[in-house]
């Protein structure tokens, strides 16, 4: 068990490679030899990393623009991929959204869209591409959650509820695959520097947040896939981050409640 080995009939499907972590999770795994899949919505985005990566790393690297809050649009990915004739041996489910914020002054369809994308889709693709590996005896699927699911945060309510589930989903997975051969690793980061702060009005409290704690797209990536190589179940990139976790998990939810929402209120 473990990263399966790179071979011409084989794929890692990457979502969320537009940008921040899926984007070097796709060159961590292309500088290893895998052909890739890139798939978000911004295709001038991925046709300029596909260039990139068969420049660099002479690997076949496909384009999927999907929308993936949309049923119908993963189903034509998936129908894309198999098309390509590819067989994917990994998924790394990096695409997400987030919403900060009282949750009450939120549209409801944009919180339940980001549950499509960051959950949704995240139960859909894996249940359309795990069979196969099993079959196989071989694969890899790598989940990039959150720190902010590890219990429940107000001023990120509905985010860090999908965080939670995309947490316990894979940590369940890794168990379950583990016998057939298939490897499942989940990331819990805390802050990363890209565009999702942006996206997730975050701007504010990313600037609050000392260096020690944020992490870089590229650790994040490389710390996922050397997690799947080793068979890790679990990787919290940054030392600081991981006592933040651990402590995270014990505090009571009274206690914990209490100083999210002064984080979010600052
Ligand atoms: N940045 C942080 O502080 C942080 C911390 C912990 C966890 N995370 C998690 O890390 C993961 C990667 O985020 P990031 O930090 O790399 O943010 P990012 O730079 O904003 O990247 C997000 C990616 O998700 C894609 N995406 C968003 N909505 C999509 C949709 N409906 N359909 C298809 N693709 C979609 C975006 O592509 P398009 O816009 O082109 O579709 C983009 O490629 C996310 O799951 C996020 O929840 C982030």
């Amino acid at each position: 068990m473990g990263l399966p080995a790179p071979r011409p009939a084989g794929t890692a499907l990457v979502t969320g490679a537009s940008s921040g972590v899926g984007g070097e999770v796709a060159r961590t795994l292309a500088a290893r030899g895998h052909n890739v899949v890139l798939l978000a919505r911004r295709t001038g985005r991925l046709n300029e990393l596909a260039a990139e990566l068969r420049g660099a790393h002479g690997v076949r690297a496909a384009v999927v623009t999907c929308d993936l809050s949309e049923r119908e649009d993963r189903a034509a990915a998936l129908a894309e991929v198999e098309r390509l004739g590819l067989e994917v041996d990994v998924l790394a489910n990096c695409a997400g959204v987030g919403m900060s914020g009282p949750f009450h002054a939120h549209p409801g369809e944009d919180a339940v869209r980001m549950v499509a994308t960051n959950f949704e889709a995240v139960v859909d693709l894996s249940s359309a591409l795990v069979p196969a590996m099993v079959q196989r005896r071989s694969g890899a699927v790598l989940f990039i959650s959150s720190l902010a699911g590890v219990g429940p945060v107000p001023g990120f309510a509905a985010y860090a509820a999908t965080k939670a589930a995309v947490t316990s989903f894979a940590e369940a997975l890794h168990a379950e695959l583990r016998p057939f051969g298939v490897a499942v690793t989940v990331v819990c980061p805390g802050p990363i520097d890209t565009e999702f702060s942006a996206v997730a009005d975050l701007g504010r409290l990313m600037r609050r947040t000392p260096a020690r704690l944020t992490a870089s797209a590229r650790e994040c990536a490389e710390s996922g896939v050397q997690g799947l190589a080793d068979g890790r179940r679990v990787i919290i990139p940054k030392t600081a981050v991981r006592a933040l976790g651990i402590v995270g998990a014990h505090v009571p939810h009274r206690l914990g409640l209490q100083i999210w929402r002064r984080v979010f209120a600052a």
